[in-house]
Formats: structure tokens, sequence, C-alpha cells
């Protein structure tokens, strides 16, 4: 049986949706930048048209021949004072009044492009909507020819004309808009990574749960049938006298049940918070040991089980589940190794280091492929034929959750072995 807990896959579906919209955000972001710069342009263009326009030789003329009429019309003494002031009052107006002048050229919030113009040496001669105070013209100028050509307007006649040069940058709309795709990306990673965070601990919390109410209800329909099978036990024992027979076949029956009392009492344990009591490790693995050695015939395997104590600590555990995380270790390490294969063993090994007790189950077996290194303790993860995939798992509760110890895959390499590696705090 083999199936996995695709939660890598979620989060690579997570990340090429958040590259996608990421992508399209910033396709779509361009292409927005890209119609407001044409219009942008097109405006700067209107507003350098405008200014040739005012100070183009036509204007100029209407202004000076104004100007000239109105001198000219002071010197004839019946005319009245007045006309010629008229006169110039319509020139000033010209000049001051036009419309052009006034809603565009000078205009404060029209357009709102940083605008500088220079003359044809390069030098800069005027500016407009440029932020802040302590600007370098020359520096901004020459940013904004990288951004833009300039637009060049020309003043003059015939062989006199001047040009003036229109550089021009981008307006703050264009900025925050150029700004925008990464506070979108920014809240649209956070909101992802905020929803996976919370589905993974609700999940977890659910199978927790799961687990939990499962093993409660499993030692509880356990019991009733365990205590009553025990009565009539007895009751045979009473009755069997001397039969020999007999009496060998209600010992293995009570063998028995003490072994399903024992997991029923395992079941229990994992659905509440199991007491630790001070106990000398070794003592538990041994009997465990014994226990699957007895076991062995059954398997069909040549194993030999080995044992090296280099510490007689004790730490804190939980008997009963303790014992059912070695179990589960050792029961792994036989299952991995082939039937007839020779010089085969599954080796307990026991050391202290600093604060820690060091528990290796080692075995000659099968090993684990790299690519499933992560997977092994995910529930439901097995490459067995008949595997429910929930050995290492379970052992990572009772190691981790109860005794606040590590396991972990310490090596293991395809065809050799494994080693696999309890620490646990003393
Ligand atoms: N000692 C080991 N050697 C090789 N593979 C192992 C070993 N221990 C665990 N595994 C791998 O981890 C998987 C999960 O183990 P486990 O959770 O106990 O489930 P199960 O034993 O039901 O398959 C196994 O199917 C196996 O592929
Ligand atoms: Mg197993």
């Amino acid at each position: 049986m083999r199936f996995l807990i695709p939660s890598s896959q979620i989060k690579i579906i997570l990340v090429a949706l958040l590259i996608s919209l990421a992508g399209a955000s910033f396709v779509y972001n361009q292409i927005l930048v890209n119609r407001i710069m044409e219009q942008e342009r097109k405006n700067v263009e209107l507003w350098a048209r405008a200014f040739q326009h005012n100070f183009s030789r036509v204007q100029q003329e209407i202004s000076q021949n104004l100007t000239m009429a109105a001198r000219e019309i002071q010197k004839y003494e019946e005319v009245p004072d007045s006309l010629s002031r008229l006169i110039l009052e319509a020139e000033s107006a010209a000049i001051t009044n036009d419309f052009v002048q006034k809603e565009i050229i000078l205009a404060q919030d029209l357009f709102n492009i940083p605008v500088i113009l220079a003359d044809e040496s390069g030098f800069a001669i005027g500016n407009r909507f440029i932020e802040g105070d302590n600007y370098n013209l020359d520096a901004l100028m020459k940013q904004f020819a990288e951004l833009h050509d300039p637009i060049i307007i020309e003043f003059g006649h015939d062989d006199d004309i001047r040009h003036t040069f229109v550089y021009y940058g981008e307006s703050p709309t264009i900025r925050y808009l150029r700004f925008f795709p990464y506070v979108q990306v920014g809240i649209l990673a956070l909101l992802l990574g905020v929803g996976y965070t919370t589905y993974r601990s609700i999940t977890r919390s659910e199978q927790s749960n799961l687990w939990v109410g499962m093993a409660r209800e499993a030692a509880h329909q356990l019991g009733t049938p365990l205590s009553s099978i025990y009565g009539w036990l007895q009751l045979l024992q009473d009755k069997s006298g001397d039969d020999q027979d007999v009496i060998s076949i209600t010992y293995e029956i009570e063998n028995d049940v003490q072994r399903l009392r024992t997991i029923a009492e395992r079941f229990n344990k994992i659905g509440s918070q199991p007491e630790l009591k001070l106990m000398n490790i070794e003592l538990i693995v041994d009997e465990v040991i014994t226990y699957m050695e007895r076991r062995l015939p059954q398997l069909g395997k040549q194993i030999e089980v080995r044992k090296s104590v280099f510490v007689t600590s004790k730490a804190e555990v939980n008997p009963d589940l303790f014992k059912w995380a070695i179990e589960n270790l050792i029961k792994n390490a036989m299952d991995a190794i082939q039937k007839n294969k020779e010089r085969s063993f599954v080796s307990i090994e026991i050391r202290q280091e600093a604060d820690f007790i060091i528990i290796d189950v080692e075995d000659s077996g099968s090993g684990i492929e790299k690519k499933y290194l992560k997977e092994v303790f995910k529930p439901g993860f097995s490459t067995r034929k008949r595997g429910w995939g929930l050995g290492l798992s379970l052992t990572r509760r009772i190691i981790e959750d109860y005794h606040k110890g590590k396991i972990y895959v310490h090596s293991s390499e395809v065809d050799k072995g494994t080693v696999m590696r309890i620490e646990l705090p003393v």
C-alpha cells in the first residue's frame, strides 16, 4: 500500500499560483504604464507646443506692433490718451491673460510631469513640477534623457533658428503604479502564507483529535470482551484439574490475553496525557527485544538481534508507550530485511551524549530511498504491501509529543541498511 500525503505538492501548486498571478499582475501593470506613458508624452508635447506658440515670432510681433501703435497714436494731440492706454492694456492682456499661457503653460496641476528646459548647449534654462528642494537639474536631466527622448521646440525664423529641448520625467501616478505590483504580490504572498499555515494547523489538530479519539474508542471497545475472556479463562483454569494439555492451552491463552491487555492499555495511554516515570531504559529495551525475538520464527527470517549498552542512565518515560515506540522501530528493521538473507542483523545501541540518551536501532535491511527520507514519518506513507504507514508517525508522536525527545533517520543506504535514532532528554 503506497500513498503520499501530497503536502509538498500543495506547496508547489501554491507557489506556481503565486508566480503566475505575479506574472499576470506585472504584465497588466506594464500595459497600463505604457498607455499612461503614451498619454503623458502627448501631454508634454502639447505643453511644449503651447510654450512654442506663446513665444513664437507671430506672438512677439503682435505684441511689438501693438506697443508701436500705441506710441504712434500718442503723438497725435487730437486722439485722446485713453485710446492709447486701451491699446497698451490690450497688449499686456494679450501676454498675461493669454488663455494658453494661463491654462496650459502655467497650469499648476494639469499634467504634473516634471519638465526641464535646456538650451542648445545643454544648459538648463527652466523647469516645472520638480519635487523637493535639493535637486540637481543636470543629474535629473540625464535621468530624464534616459527615460524619454526630449521634445524639441523651435524658436526664431529664417537664419536665426534656436532650439529648446524639453526633457521630461514621470508623473507620480506612473511611479506609484510601477510600485503597485510589488505591493500586490507581497499582500498575495502574505495571504497565501497565512492561509496555508492556518490550513495546516487546522488539519493537524483535526488529525490529532482523530488519533486520540480512535485510540480511546479502540481501548474502550477492547476492554469489555477482554475482561470477559479473562473471566472465562479463570473458570477454565479452575476446572482443568490435572489435565496437562488444558493447562498448557490456558497458559497460552493467558499470554495472548495479557498481550491484548497491553495493546488496549497502549491505546488508552495514547489517548490521554500519559504519566512519566524515571525508568531504566536498558530494561525496557530488553523486554522488547525478548518479545520480538520470540516472534522471529513466525517471520521466517534469520536475524541476529544484538544489543550494546554504554550507559545505564534512567530517563523519564511512560513504559507502555516507550516500549511501543521501540517495538515499532525493531519491527520496521525486521520488515526491511529480506527472507533468506545471510548475516542479517538488527542492532540496538544505547549510550549517553551530554544531556541525551541516544538509542540507535540499526538494521542490515533494504534501506530507504533518498526521495522517501522526508516521507517516512508521514501518516499513511508505506512501501510495504500490507503496511498502513502508521508505525513511524505513531512512534514520532510518542517520542516527540509525550517524551519531548527526537526521532529521525540517522542514516540509510539502499540495500545496505538504516539507522533510526531516538534522542531522549535525561
Ligand atoms: N528500518 C527501515 N528500513 C527501511 N525502510 C524503512 C525502515 N523503517 C521505515 N521504513 C520505511 O518507512 C515506511 C513507513 O513505516 P511505518 O510508518 O512503520 O509504516 P509501515 O511499516 O506500515 O509501512 C515503510 O513502509 C518503509 O518504506
Ligand atoms: Mg512499520
